[in-house]
């Protein structure tokens, strides 16, 4: 399979280069001027567009097995690649949850040939099951999921000499420990008392995450992760407290990568007020001061990564949420809409197309150990590449959608900047809107 791509801007790592670049089995092979690419019948005119590396998204919710009512490997993927992602990290919350061995490679079975973009598995972590994660190593699994709570059971981790065991088990395979900023306790004692208050709005659910439970469960990770000399990944900050906090524990985090979600850089307690339960999620929508304070620490590289979170649910589920919100579930679709909403703040002059590349494709390689195989545009690297119009402008649509679930908290957004064609390890998997590749052309990564 070879494939060449011409007159291109090709976001190269010393910077951006006009010319071409041929691909062989999936791997990019020459990067030139036109004439010294070797012969193809598979030729992409880039008509002077860039191309940048696949996006590679830590945090989506392919929903299978379990409930793929709400969302499934084959759509969940195909979404991706209407984004420009070219690689995600599947999260465990499915039924059974992924946490164990047999679980992961019953949903590896499941779910090979319906991907059309390459994928991992992020395996849940309980503290009666640590034994499962050298297990799973063996297996191929890099990333584990250390959380407090997890499916339909505590995963212990709330106890903190279990949290603890599980960061150097993680570390005795080389693992990836992916932790949430979050200390539960506190977060469940003020659910608790918002429900006993019957607050039970859009507005109420937005303060049941304190703030300080994200800036206190965070900072006791940091030092546990320093400790354990563990390699590990912060998800979802979303306060103005937990950023100064990673700033204030620098010295602490040199192992530490920590992620925003596209959600707390684009939606804030304003302009989602109307939006009830399509507005709710785990993690709530802030306030515009942390919004601010996020965007600072992207471009600031305090934060490093940028992960979707993609969690749909469908509006069946949701819709119960207006009347009382503690009865919808929370999640957002987001891996359609995060490219073209970051190229449009790169338009709008918010931050730069260097930050947003890195973010989303070299420093997420880096963290899951495959740089420069991804995240990047090299002789040798995976073919995984995407081209994108800066100037396409377009209105976010939830019925356009390739996810299952057609709605989306962007509705009738304007965007300037999208991806038009995704490749994966070689194949043209999306091109102008249309999907043109078959399901299994993603295939699994092992850690
Ligand atoms: O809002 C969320 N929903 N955040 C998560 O991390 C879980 C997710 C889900 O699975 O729906």
């Amino acid at each position: 399979m070879s494939l060449k791509i011409i007159n291109a801007k090709l976001w190269l790592e010393d910077g951006i280069y006009d010319g071409g670049l041929a691909t062989l089995d999936g791997k990019i092979i020459k990067i030139g001027k036109e004439p010294s690419l070797p012969e193809t019948k598979n030729i992409i005119d880039a008509k002077g567009m860039l191309v940048i590396p696949g996006l590679i998204d830590l945090h989506v919710h392919f929903r299978e097995p379990g409930y793929t009512h709400k969302e499934e490997f084959l759509t969940g993927t195909r979404a991706a690649a209407a984004g420009g992602v070219t690689t995600v990290l599947d999260e465990p919350n499915n039924k059974p949850v992924a946490s164990s061995v047999e679980a992961l490679k019953a949903k590896h079975d499941l779910v090979k040939g319906k991907a059309y973009v390459d994928y991992l598995f992020n395996m849940a972590v309980y503290g009666d099951e640590l034994d499962e994660i050298e297990a799973a190593a063996r297996f191929g699994i890099k990333c584990f999921a250390v959380f407090d709570e997890l499916g339909d059971r505590s995963t212990g981790m709330d106890d903190t000499g279990v949290l603890f065991d599980a960061l150097k088990q993680i570390k005795s395979v080389k693992g990836l420990a992916m932790l949430n900023c979050r200390e539960s306790s506190l977060v469940i004692h003020t659910i608790k008392r918002l429900k006993a208050a019957e607050k039970n709005t859009l507005k109420d659910y937005m303060s049941h995450f304190p703030h300080i439970a994200e800036a206190a469960g965070g900072a006791k990770r940091v030092l546990l992760v320093h400790d354990a000399e563990v390699q590990a990944h912060l998800r979802e900050v979303s306060t103005a407290e937990a950023v100064e906090m990673l700033r204030n524990l620098k010295p602490y985090s040199g192992n530490i990568t920590s992620e925003v979600r596209p959600d707390h850089l684009f939606l804030n307690q304003e302009n989602t007020a109307e939006l009830g339960p399509y507005a709710q999620q785990w993690t709530p929508i802030r306030t515009k001061r942390d919004q601010e304070a996020l965007w600072r620490a992207l471009n600031d590289g305090d934060v490093n990564i940028i992960a979707s979170d993609h969690a749909t649910h469908t509006k069946e589920e949701k819709e119960p949420g207006w009347e009382n919100i503690w009865r919808s579930p929370p999640g957002l679709p987001a891996i359609e809409s995060m490219l073209p909403l970051f190229l449009t703040a790169v338009e709008e002059g918010k931050t730069e197309l260097s930050k947003i590349v890195d973010a989303t494709s070299v420093n997420p390689a880096k963290r899951l150990g495959l740089y420069p195989l991804k995240g990047c545009i090299r002789v040798g690297s995976d073919a995984d590449l995407v081209i994108v119009d800066l100037k396409q402008e377009k209105t976010i649509r939830g019925d356009e959608s390739l996810a299952k679930t057609h709605w989306t908290p962007y509705e009738g957004w304007k965007t300037i900047g999208a991806p038009v064609t995704t490749i994966v390890r070689g194949t043209l998997v999306y091109h102008e809107g249309m999907i043109v590749a078959e399901p299994g052309v993603g295939r699994f990564i092992l850690g």
